[in-house]
C-alpha cells in the first residue's frame, strides 16, 4: 500500500528573506498574500507569508535564529524550495506507509489546532534536503493552524495550479528516486526522455517523469549526462550542493495574457534565440492562438501526437543559478516540450558560459 495523494497543498521555500521575497513573488507574480505566522502570531524561531493564486499556494520561510537548521540549510543552499507538502486523508497512515516503504522520516505526526479546526501533519525525506510532508485538513477552515490571517491583494496573471514540479538529481541517481516515489508515495513511471532526445553538441541530461494514478501531481526526476562540457543539472548540482528542486511550472489557460503580465510586471524570462520562430511553425502546425503574439511574446510552442503546449521559463530567481518557473498552456499536449528542448539549451548555455559554469 503507497499513500493516496489527494493535492500538493503547497510549496514551501526556504529564502533569507521572506518579507522582501513575498513582495517579488506577489508584484511580479501576481499572487496575494493570504496569511502569516511568526513572532507576533507566537513563532518567535521562523517567519512565513502565505501566498496564494487560484489553487497554488507558496509559503516563504525564513528563519529568525542563527542556530535554526534552516539558517544552515539556506548557507548550504541559498533560497530555494525545501518542502512539497501533500494533502492526505490520513497523514499518520500516509506517514506509517511511505515509511515501512523505505523513506527516511523527518517529522512524525502530530495534530494541531486552534479555534478553525485540527490538522495533523507529518514529514519524510525525499532528494537533496527537501521533504515531504502530509497534510490531513479535516476540514480546517484556515490556511494551517499557527497561521493568521493577514491579506494583501495582487493583480493576478491568470496563473492557475500547478502542472508539475522538477528534481534535480545526481549523476546516476535518477533512476533510484524513480523506484523511491513509485515504492513510497505510489508515484508510477509516466514517461522518459534520454540524453538523445535532451542534448545539445555539448551538454546533455536525462529525465524521467513520475505520476499518481490521476495525473495531478507530475514530477519529473533529471539527472546530468555526459557531455562534452557540463550539464545544466550538473551546474545547478554544484551550486546548491546536493539534489533540489529545480523548477516550478505554473499552468494559465491564457498564456498570451499571462505572459503580457508577467512581463509588464518585469519577470525576466530566457531570452528565446533568434531563428527560433523561422522553424517552429514547420515543427508545431496550426495552433489556435494568434502566432504573431507568439512571436512577439517570445513564448515556446511544442507539439506531440496528442496536441500542443505553450510554455516559457523565467532566469534562476535567486543570484545562485538554481531555482526558477515555468508558465506553461496545454491545448491537449501532456508532454514537457521536448521539441523545445534543444532551442532552449543552447541559450542555457550560453548563459552558463557568462557564469563560467560551462
Ligand atoms: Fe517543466
Amino acid at each position: 500500500m503507497t499513500p493516496v495523494l489527494k493535492r500538493i497543498h503547497h510549496v514551501e521555500f526556504a529564502v533569507g528573506n521572506a518579507k522582501q521575497a513575498a513582495f517579488f513573488y506577489r508584484t511580479a507574480f501576481g499572487f496575494d498574500q493570504i496569511a502569516y505566522r511568526g513572532p507576533e502570531t507566537g513563532c518567535r524561531e521562523r517567519v512565513s507569508y502565505v501566498l496564494r493564486q487560484a489553487d497554488i499556494f507558496l509559503v516563504l520561510t525564513s528563519p529568525l535564529r542563527h542556530d535554526d537548521s534552516l539558517s544552515v540549510w539556506l548557507m548550504l543552499h541559498g533560497d530555494g524550495v525545501c518542502d512539497i507538502a501533500f494533502e492526505v486523508d490520513d497523514a499518520a497512515d500516509a506517514f506509517a506507509q511511505a515509511t515501512a516503504a523505505g523513506a527516511a522520516a523527518l517529522r512524525a505526526p502530530a495534530t494541531r489546532g486552534d479555534a478553525l479546526g485540527e490538522v495533523t501533519t507529518a514529514a519524510i525525506r525525499t532528494y537533496g534536503e527537501v521533504s515531504h510532508t502530509f497534510v490531513q485538513r479535516g476540514g480546517y477552515r484556515g490556511f494551517l493552524p499557527g497561521f493568521e490571517k493577514r491579506e494583501i491583494k495582487g493583480t493576478p496573471t491568470g496563473l492557475t495550479c500547478i502542472d508539475h514540479i522538477v528534481g534535480n538529481v545526481e549523476d546516476r541517481q535518477m533512476e533510484r528516486w524513480v523506484q523511491w516515489y513509485d515504492r513510497t508515495l505510489g508515484l508510477g513511471r509516466f514517461v522518459s526522455y534520454d540524453d538523445k532526445d535532451i542534448s545539445t553538441e555539448f551538454s546533455a541530461l536525462r529525465s524521467t517523469v513520475v505520476a499518481s494514478p490521476d495525473r495531478a501531481i507530475k514530477f519529473p526526476l533529471n539527472e546530468p549526462a555526459e557531455g562534452r562540457k557540463k550539464s545544466q543539472i550538473q551546474e545547478y548540482i554544484d551550486a546548491n550542493l546536493t539534489a533540489g528542486v529545480q523548477h516550478l511550472a505554473l499552468k494559465t489557460d491564457d498564456i498570451l495574457s499571462s505572459i503580457a503580465a508577467l512581463r509588464a510586471n518585469g519577470v525576466d524570462f530566457l531570452p528565446v534565440p533568434a531563428g527560433y520562430y523561422e522553424r517552429v511553425w514547420d515543427r508545431v502546425g496550426a495552433v489556435k492562438e494568434d502566432r504573431d503574439r507568439i512571436r512577439d511574446l517570445r513564448i515556446l510552442v511544442d507539439r506531440d501526437d496528442t496536441g500542443y503546449l505553450l510554455q516559457l521559463f523565467t532566469r534562476p530567481l535567486q543570484d545562485r543559478p538554481t531555482f526558477f518557473i515555468e508558465i506553461i498552456q496545454r491545448c491537449g499536449s501532456e508532454s514537457f516540450g521536448k521539441g523545445n528542448f534543444k532551442a532552449l539549451f543552447e541559450t542555457i548555455e550560453q548563459e552558463q558560459a557568462l557564469r563560467g559554469n560551462l
